[in-house]
């Protein structure tokens, strides 16, 4: 089975060495894994919250497309597209709004952040929140299941972010009785390199303390980096590799050798000027192709645009149908249409009773669930290259006798012979359940 793994880049800034090794090239490694269906998206409606400069947001959506293309993100392979190209997202965000609770967003750790510093100021506690600001997680919770993400690898800082997405989904399942959204998990890389900035503190924009990827070229990059500060000791004292944050730096990029040897010469009094010389060079080995292909998409914006609208319309596909049934579920339907949730008798109807929910597993097929009364999944059917075949299916486990046969702990669902479906529940419930729609 794919796993569907999604994540979202503000773009307020200019990428930095820190964000390539501790974000974008783990990113683009773990997009090129077999079974990883990876979704990458520029998160510009969410760069709105924190900057007002338009200058700035526009800069920034097309640093970071390139940035991630020059680092070697394939737009074949993964699904790359900007947040704002995907009105669905706005559309969900407002379903997710309406049954979220403004008790569960009062506890974001980013605006109890701004209430606590506005407490410390003595002035209205909400000062300066934004309604942007206060629905940040619902926005990020909309994007995340509207792909049905399975994953989405983040920052510490996001986990909470994650777990309302989760908890917003859940609700949504259960007020309107059915599985629209997978419940994503939080993925947090352990072991990449966090990077420290020249002045060893961890690399950050806030420090003032970054080493530019593209931005200035190679003599920015080398500008940089005879600005690390280090130690006093002088060519020919020996140097402690460990203590020092161009080995760190050196480390993060270079192979086991390399870094052995470049240990060795440091061990063995090689000067601080040397050093930053061999830790440019060997950046260098790494930041300079990728330099190249930046700049030629930095010089020919439109080549990231078709890029990027390629990107929306492969995750509009999967957004669109969604919606359709994300708006039919809330009763937002064509008038006069009979629709799913018309015909079993609105809400109230189907929550009372079992019922076959269909679906579009990710590789394309159709398959159904059966659900208890309760929501509790009963069974799965196997995949079918046509709807028709698994509409079929479900009106004959409607309708005629099916042998249940209890095998390694799963119930298997045979209609002449052949394995149908597979549950997880007791035969007896999936009977009744079975039963309960038979004689409606
Ligand atoms: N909030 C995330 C951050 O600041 C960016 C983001 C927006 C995101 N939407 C997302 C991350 C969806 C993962 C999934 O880092």
């Amino acid at each position: 089975m794919t796993i569907r793994v999604l994540t979202g880049i503000t773009t307020t800034g200019t990428p930095h060495l820190g964000n390539y090794a501790g974000a974008i090239r783990p990113a683009v490694r773990a997009s090129e894994q077999p079974g990883v269906d990876a979704f990458f998206f520029l998160a510009d409606y969410h760069a709105l919250i924190k900057c007002d400069d338009p200058a700035r947001v526009a800069r920034s959506r097309l640093e970071i497309a390139a940035t991630w293309l020059a680092a070697g993100l394939d737009p074949q392979r993964v699904t790359f597209y900007r947040q704002s190209d995907i009105p669905e997202t706005t559309e969900l965000c407002w379903f997710l709004t309406c049954v979220t609770a403004k008790g569960l967003m009062n506890r974001a750790h980013a605006y109890k952040a701004s209430v606590d510093q506005n407490e410390a100021k003595g002035v209205d506690p909400d000062d300066g929140v934004t309604m942007g600001l206060f629905s940040y997680p619902v926005l990020m919770a909309a994007d995340i299941l509207l792909f049905n993400a399975h994953k989405v690898p983040v920052g510490r800082d996001q986990v909470q972010h994650l777990e309302m997405a989760r908890d917003i989904a859940q609700r949504f399942n259960h007020l309107y009785q059915g599985d629209f959204f997978v419940l994503p998990e939080v993925q947090i890389e352990e072991d990449v390199a966090t990077l420290p900035g020249l002045d060893g503190r961890k690399m950050s924009k806030s420090y003032n303390n970054t080493i530019p990827l593209f931005e200035g070229g190679a003599k920015a990059l080398r500008g940089a980096i005879s600005r690390i500060v280090t130690d006093s000791l002088q060519p020919g004292q020996p140097k402690d590799a460990d203590a020092s944050h161009l080995f760190t730096l050196y480390r993060a990029f270079a192979q086991p050798d390399e870094v052995a040897a470049f240990r060795r010469d440091l061990e063995s009094g090689m000067g601080w000027g040397d050093a930053k010389q061999a830790l440019g060079d060997r950046l260098e080995r790494d930041i300079a192709p990728m330099r190249e292909t930046y700049n030629e998409l930095m010089a020919n914006p439109g080549r990231i645009e078709d890029i990027l609208q390629a990107g929306a319309s492969k995750a509009r596909k999967l957004a669109s149908p969604l919606m359709e049934r994300v708006r039919d579920a809330v009763g937002l339907r064509t008038l006069g249409a009979a629709s799913a949730g018309a015909k079993a008798g609105g809400k109230k109807a189907a929550a009372k009773a079992a019922r076959f929910v269909s679906f579009r597993d990710e590789d394309g097929s159709f398959r159904f669930r059966l659900l208890a009364a309760d929501g509790q999944e009963l069974l799965l059917s196997e995949s079918h290259a046509n709807p028709k075949d698994a509409g079929q299916l479900m009106r004959r486990l409607q309708d005629e006798d099916v042998e249940l046969r209890e095998q390694d702990g799963q119930v298997h669902v045979i209609l002449q012979g052949a394995v149908v479906a597979r549950g997880v529940s007791e035969a007896g419930r999936i009977r009744q359940a079975l039963e309960s729609l038979r004689q409606e």
